[in-house]
């Protein structure tokens, strides 16, 4: 395809980076992207950390092989737990030009400066919150905040099954959400630390306390890229520009290309690739 010779890469286990890819491009249209899903290994939230980063690794030199010179590891577990490893273990050997980035640290020095009581609310699959990585992030940009990181593991299946608007999933969202405040009732921020949840943004919505904010992290990955590309021209100038964008499934590519075309308002067709 004319032009869509140097994409950046979005990596995600499944749909929920499509939220971060959609913010990406609101921001930065000018780019060709490549989004590659691995429905078919999805949920990953649950998986050992040996298993995320084999397939994260894999994932990425996938986005390699097809003249990525920049991925965006748009799944917060996948950051969480493979991408400090990719980044100075792998990626020296692979293509020490290349670059991998996550998603964690800008979010964490983003909601540092929304939060008044300093008390920080974390949902997020069991894998990220087990990984205390939103901890560690949180108490670098300012070692007095509380950070209670909660794990909702039935989330991401609701929304990989397309139920995330129905009745049923009232039960599990607002469950979660209750022992979330029951932990910590100064919570005043609650950070959507997983690229499925802002699929469930009304019912987490209804179901928080008015008073406390909901940090999506679209807009943050969004600024945050531009700011690095902007910091690095020498990455800027290698991107292709035609403002196209290719989706790829390890899973059925008329479901995924059915169920992303929702997501994001917008028919989009799909291939199917394999990773391994
Ligand atoms: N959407 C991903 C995340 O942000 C992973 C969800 C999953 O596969 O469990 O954590």
């Amino acid at each position: 395809m004319t032009g869509f010779s140097a994409p950046i890469g979005v990596f995600d286990s499944g749909y929920g980076g499509l939220t971060i890819l959609n913010k990406i491009r609101e921001r930065l249209p000018q780019y060709d992207y490549l989004y590659l899903g691995d429905n078919a290994r999805a949920p990953y939230g649950t998986r050992s950390f040996d298993v995320i980063y084999r397939f994260t690794l894999q994932a990425v030199r996938y986005l390699f092989s097809q003249s990525c010179p920049l991925v965006i590891l748009a799944c917060n577990t996948a950051s969480a737990k493979a991408l400090r490893t990719i980044q100075q273990k792998d990626l020296p050997g692979i293509d020490a030009s290349r670059r991998v980035l996550g998603i964690i640290r800008p979010t964490a020095e983003a909601v540092t400066a929304i939060s008044r009581t300093g008390h920080i609310g974390v949902l997020g699959t069991p894998g990220t919150i087990q990984s205390r990585s939103y901890d560690i992030e949180i108490s670098k940009q300012n070692p007095d905040f509380v950070t209670v990181g909660h794990g909702c593991p039935m989330w991401v299946p609701l929304v990989e099954n397309n139920e995330g608007d129905k009745p049923g999933a009232d039960y599990f969202v607002r469950q979660e959400i209750e022992r979330l405040m029951a932990r910590d009732k100064e919570i005043d921020t609650a950070i959507l630390a997983c690229t499925h949840y802002p699929l469930l943004l009304p019912k987490i919505r209804h179901f928080l306390p008015g008073h406390v904010s909901i940090i999506c992290q679209g807009d943050i990955v969004a600024e945050s890229l531009a700011d690095y590309l902007q910091r690095h021209p020498e990455m800027e100038a290698r991107l292709s520009t035609s403002a196209e964008t290719q989706f790829l499934t390890t899973e059925n590519a008329v479901k995924f290309s059915e169920m992303a075309s929702f997501f994001l308002g917008e028919p989009i067709h799909a291939d199917t690739v394999t990773l391994s």
